[in-house]
């Protein structure tokens, strides 16, 4: 049988830094449409450039759609997404985020760089009314304990319906609730 998918969410304000750095010979940034280009740099324009095209034409419930990005030694080593509730995320609500897209390269995992992305990401993006929310297979270890150390709290379990037969039109349904304690 299929594992759920969870449903994690972080309310905190900026002010919870975990104080996590990126060990020397790393870079980063936190690359917004705002700032030119179809795509950070590095990354390919499917699918980039196609939520930046989305931010554009506003079909994003709000415009902080935007990408961490994680270099080393001139390549890309890791990406977060930051998405807005778009069609795919109905549990949303309008000043809502989601991280997503979340990747680490195999030889750079296990060095805190998606932990670092999450701490950045909710530190930036944070604010009164607006929580920032991270779905993941229920089945994926690495993924779980990372939202888990970063603070964020399992909000309930749902799954991915698909339309036409296809899960990139369906949706992230979440099922059932949890309180957050
Ligand atoms: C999930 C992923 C992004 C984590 O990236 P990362 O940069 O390695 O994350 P971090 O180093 O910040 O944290 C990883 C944590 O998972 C733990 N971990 C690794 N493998 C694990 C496993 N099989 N079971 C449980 N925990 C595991 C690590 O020990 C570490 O926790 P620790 O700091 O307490 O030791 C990376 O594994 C990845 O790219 N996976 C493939 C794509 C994916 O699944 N993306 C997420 C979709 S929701």
């Amino acid at each position: 049988m299929k594992t759920p998918f969870l449903f994690y969410r972080c309310d905190g304000l900026p002010g919870g830094d975990a104080g996590l750095h990126l060990p020397p010979d790393y870079s980063w940034q936190l690359w917004a449409p705002e700032g030119g280009g179809l795509a950070p740099g590095g990354l390919p324009l499917l699918p980039f450039g196609i939520w930046t095209v989305m931010h554009h034409l506003r079909l994003f419930a709000n415009g902080d759609y935007g990408v961490l990005v994680v270099y080393h030694a001139g390549r890309v080593v890791h990406r977060s997404g930051l998405f807005p509730r778009y069609a795919r995320f109905p549990f949303m609500a309008r000043e809502d985020l989601q991280v997503g897209d979340v990747w680490t390269h195999p030889e750079h995992r296990n060095r805190g760089l998606a932990s670092f992305a999450l701490q950045e990401l909710v530190g930036a993006k944070a604010r009164r009314g607006r929580r920032v929310w991270y779905v993941v297979d229920g089945g994926n270890a690495p993924s779980i304990r990372t939202v888990e150390k970063s603070g964020f709290v399992l909000i309930g379990t749902g799954a991915r319906t698909k339309r036409l037969g296809l899960a990139l039109l369906g949706q992230f349904v979440m099922a059932s609730g949890h309180r957050p304690g």
